[in-house]
């Protein structure tokens, strides 16, 4: 199957899901306003791969990346309860030590290049489909 549709609805904000498109796993993240106000507060000049967080969203609340690290291709821990998030409140490589902030960007390495966004768009108010 090369798209998968997911619905959003039971998905309450501050949580975040992990579903498959094409064998990878792709993590969605129900932002809450603070980690909206903190992916977006960010100085672009203190970024490794220099990219807004609007360019990163369709629709601010929803963050959807592709859950393998830029590095070696790890899939990054902070998905689940509990997990390390790293110090910017997204996602942490355990493999390395890359963290992630809370729009998928690297903020420190050895990872080159942000979480990427992987094609999608939203069928209704409450359903993606990706890919
Ligand atoms: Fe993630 Fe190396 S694979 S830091």
């Amino acid at each position: 199957v090369s798209s998968v549709e997911v619905d959003l609805a039971p998905i309450e904000p501050g949580q975040r899901v992990t579903v498959k498109w094409r064998g990878k796993p792709v993590f969605i993240d129900h932002r809450p306003p603070e980690r909206i106000a903190e992916a977006r507060a960010v100085d672009l000049n203190e970024l490794i791969d220099p990219q807004t967080d609007g360019d990163r969203v369709v629709r601010e609340e929803w963050l959807i990346v592709v859950g393998i690290c830029t590095h070696l291709g790890c899939v990054p821990l902070g998905q689940r309860q509990g997990d390390p998030v790293g110090n910017w409140d997204g996602w942490f490589c355990p493999c390395h030590g890359s963290h992630y902030d809370s729009s998928g960007r690297v903020r420190r390495g050895p990872a080159p290049l942000n979480l990427e966004v992987p094609p999608y768009e939203f069928v209704t108010d409450t359903a993606v489909r990706i890919g």
